[in-house]
């Protein structure tokens, strides 16, 4: 039997422990995926015992960056300083393919506004500088970190940073607004009026749940892409690097999931 499995911190049951099971046994892959738990202290003596056992691993947070010393990072990866995906010892990051291919048939228009400055968020400007984008507004609760991202970026692309208490009056004349933080996930909302989306003609939202906001474009008749659409398109490129990715099997098992 093949092995697959997320390393992560701390303990969350994951979208892909429950949909690539449910792949496999649909497409009859002999094969499993598990959710690993590492202590962040104990990550740098365990690792390599998963690397070594496991045929494909992804890494979520907080991970992303201290996998890379263990691995191989390929250009992009390398360029973003993120892995999320390996195979035999090299070092993928299909985040940024995943927002890339979700995009391509989408005419984005500007300005771009995106919130968050983690790590699905350099994923995302780097998707973005791949997309052709030459400009965006990069806003963050924490201001340091997305002038960090700013400083990351600069020979790719232009990125002006604005505060958080801005929030609302940039959204005003911003035309797609991409949810890059965790707001949505647990409970609390960005609260924003339909009058200060009216401007918007995308709302992109990487959060795994149906959040208020996803529900706020829908009711206001914005083109929304949600966040088990962005996982769905990360998780086509890693079964490819993986070599199990059977692409009707793999759509069927994704829309018929209990998560649509
Ligand atoms: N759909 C997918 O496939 C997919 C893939 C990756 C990630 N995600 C989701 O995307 C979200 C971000 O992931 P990540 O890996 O970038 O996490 P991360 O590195 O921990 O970054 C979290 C981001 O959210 C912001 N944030 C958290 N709570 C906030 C609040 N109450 N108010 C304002 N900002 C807040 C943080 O701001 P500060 O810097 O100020 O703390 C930071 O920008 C998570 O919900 C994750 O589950 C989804």
């Amino acid at each position: 039997m093949r092995r697959f499995g997320l390393l992560q911190y701390p303990e969350k049951e994951s979208l892909s422990k429950k949909i690539f099971n449910q792949y496999f046994k649909l497409s009859s892959i002999n094969a499993k995926y598990d959710d690993i738990v590492i202590e962040p202290r104990k990550f740098d003596t365990k690792v390599t015992e998963y690397l070594e056992s496991y045929d494909g691993l992804n890494v979520t947070v907080p991970f992303k960056e201290d996998i890379i010393k263990f691995i191989s990072p390929v250009e992009d990866a390398r360029e973003i300083n993120a892995v999320n995906c390996i195979y035999q010892n090299k070092g993928y990051n299909t985040d940024w393919k995943g927002f890339y291919n979700s995009l391509l048939d989408t005419d984005l228009k500007l300005p771009i506004l995106l919130v968050g400055a983690g790590g699905a968020s350099k994923a995302i400007i780097y998707g973005l500088y791949k997309l052709g984008i030459k400009h965006l507004i990069l806003v963050n609760r924490t201001i340091e970190k997305a002038f960090k991202l700013k400083d990351f970026f600069t020979t790719k692309i232009d990125i002006t940073v604005e505060s958080f208490e801005n929030l609302k009056e940039v959204m005003k004349s911003s035309k797609t607004f991409i949810n890059a933080t965790s707001i949505g996930m647990f409970g609390e909302s960005f609260n924003f009026s339909s009058e200060e989306l009216s401007n918007l003609s995308l709302i992109y939202d990487i959060v795994y749940n149906s959040t208020a906001l996803q529900k706020q474009a829908l009711k206001n008749g914005i083109k929304l892409i949600d966040g088990k659409t962005f996982w769905y398109y990360q998780a086509v490129e890693n079964l490819k690097i993986w070599g199990v990715y059977d692409e009707v099997k793999f759509y069927e098992t994704f829309v018929n999931s209990k998560f649509n």
